[in-house]
């Protein structure tokens, strides 16, 4: 086995979003077990962040675990173009229950091709309508992705500067983030609200935001108030409206999906990370049924010409129905997190280094005082400081958030609270 060199960085990996001139090497890892990570020199790590907010249980859990199996044991893959098999259909009838108005299930691999198959759907629909509607509109500080379209809909910037040329055109509408004690909400609404209704004077073909909750894009929460009067233009201008929920679905936000809770209906939804619990790459997007019989018709150029090898891979499958089932007999795991995370961040949000304090479901989050922007050394050093008490988290720049597995009980719970505050309490003590 070749052994990584003495700065920990193995020859031969090369890791995500991270390398060596910046930053710390990864940590070998053994296992992981409901909300503990378990270092191959045996330390035990809190897992706050859900391992890129995909582990949505707990690690291992073993229900999901042995549908896996079981699933192998059977059909582990087969050309989805061709056959169809009992694993995919019982995904698409249970996940499709819960979104009225969406009746039909398109699979992909992940979260970026999840949102590039719904951008996809609409603008062939409007091809196939004539052409008219070009115009793609997305939020300001959006996230969906890393592949070329999903990059485009997103927030511009450092991460894709050197593709730039290669990105086509998204017109864009302020999100007017909110948090604790926040006067100026209503304003900041009323503003994006009105630029949206202009943007919208030109012919759209669809919509795209992450519903309740903008992830990678800071922990930035709207209210569901501005999202139905979002709905309420988008629909009135023609447009389709996108809900990524890669991130906020599957009981993340306190209800099954943040659209719910915002009680808006979204023509096309991209679902990923939480859809297998976490255990294997798979992403879905839905559409309604009468988008879905625009692209059935005896002409070749009806049909949606986009499909990848492991399309709806048994194994997925499988684990996103045992995942869905354990969600649907437990929802008291993700209905009461934000009430239990709603006292411990009160008290962290009295520390004046604690701003903008916000919380959705099972997601509390906050700004470091003096620091803003993703580059910010200081989310580091918060790393830093918690991994050595225990507990991983990973700061998006200057802002701190917690988003646990849902299985995590009242006393690790506590237990990251009580790591960040004294990590804080040290911070603090620095400046
Ligand atoms: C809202 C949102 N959309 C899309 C993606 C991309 O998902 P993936 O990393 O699985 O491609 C992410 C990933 O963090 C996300 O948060």
């Amino acid at each position: 086995m070749t052994e990584a060199n003495s700065s920990g960085w193995h020859p031969h990996l090369w890791h995500p979003f991270t390398q060596p001139g910046r930053g710390p090497a990864p940590l070998p890892i053994k296992r992981g077990d409901g909300v503990w990570l378990e270092l191959e020199d045996g330390r035990r790590l809190i897992d706050g962040i859900s391992s890129w907010w995909v582990t949505l249980h707990g690690h291992s859990e073993p229900s999901i675990a042995a549908a896996i199996a079981r699933q192998a044991e059977t059909l582990e893959q087969v050309i989805f173009a061709n056959f169809r098999h009992q694993p995919a259909t019982e995904l698409s009838e249970r996940v499709c229950a819960l979104w009225p108005g969406l009746e039909r299930m398109f699979f992909s691999d992940n979260g970026s091709t999840a949102v590039e198959v719904a951008i996809k759907m609409a603008l062939q629909r409007s091809w196939r309508q004539g052409g008219q509607r070009h115009q793609v509109i997305a939020f300001d500080g959006a996230y969906h992705g890393d592949t070329f379209g999903a990059m485009a809909v997103g927030e511009r910037g450092l991460f894709s500067a050197p593709f730039e040329p290669k990105l086509f055109e998204v017109a864009r509408a302020p999100w007017p983030a909110t948090w604790w004690g926040d006067d100026a909400c209503e304003h900041k609404e009323q503003q994006a609200l009105s630029q949206l209704e202009q943007l919208l004077e030109t012919p759209t073909a669809a919509v795209i935001l992450e519903p309740l909750l903008q992830g990678a894009g800071g922990m930035a929460m709207v209210r569901p108030t501005f999202l139905q009067a979002v709905q309420q233009r988008v629909h009135q201008a023609g447009a389709l409206l996108i809900a990524d929920e890669v991130l906020t679905g599957f009981g993340r936000c306190g209800a099954l999906f943040a659209s719910l809770r915002a009680g808006i209906t979204p023509d096309l939804v991209a679902l990923s990370k939480g859809l297998t619990g976490g255990f294997l790459p798979m992403g879905v997007t839905l559409a309604s049924e009468e988008l879905y019989q625009q692209f059935v018709g005896p002409e070749p150029e009806c049909t949606f010409f986009h499909g990848h090898s492991f399309t709806a891979n048994p194994l997925g499958c499988a684990a996103a129905v045992a995942s869905l089932e354990l969600l649907q007999a437990r929802p008291e795991r993700f209905s009461s997190i934000e009430a239990r995370h709603r006292p411990q961040l009160e008290r962290l949000a009295s520390q004046a280094i604690v701003q903008r304090p916000r919380l959705l479901g099972s997601i509390a989050a906050f700004e470091l005082a003096g620091a803003s922007g993703y580059l910010q050394p200081i989310g580091l050093e918060v790393q830093r400081l918690c991994l050595g008490k225990g507990l991983f988290v990973r700061p998006l720049g200057s802002v701190v958030y917690l988003m646990p597995p849902l299985c995590i009980n009242d006393q690790e719970l506590e237990h990251c609270y009580a790591v960040l505050n004294d990590v804080l309490e040290q911070l603090s003590a620095r400046a």
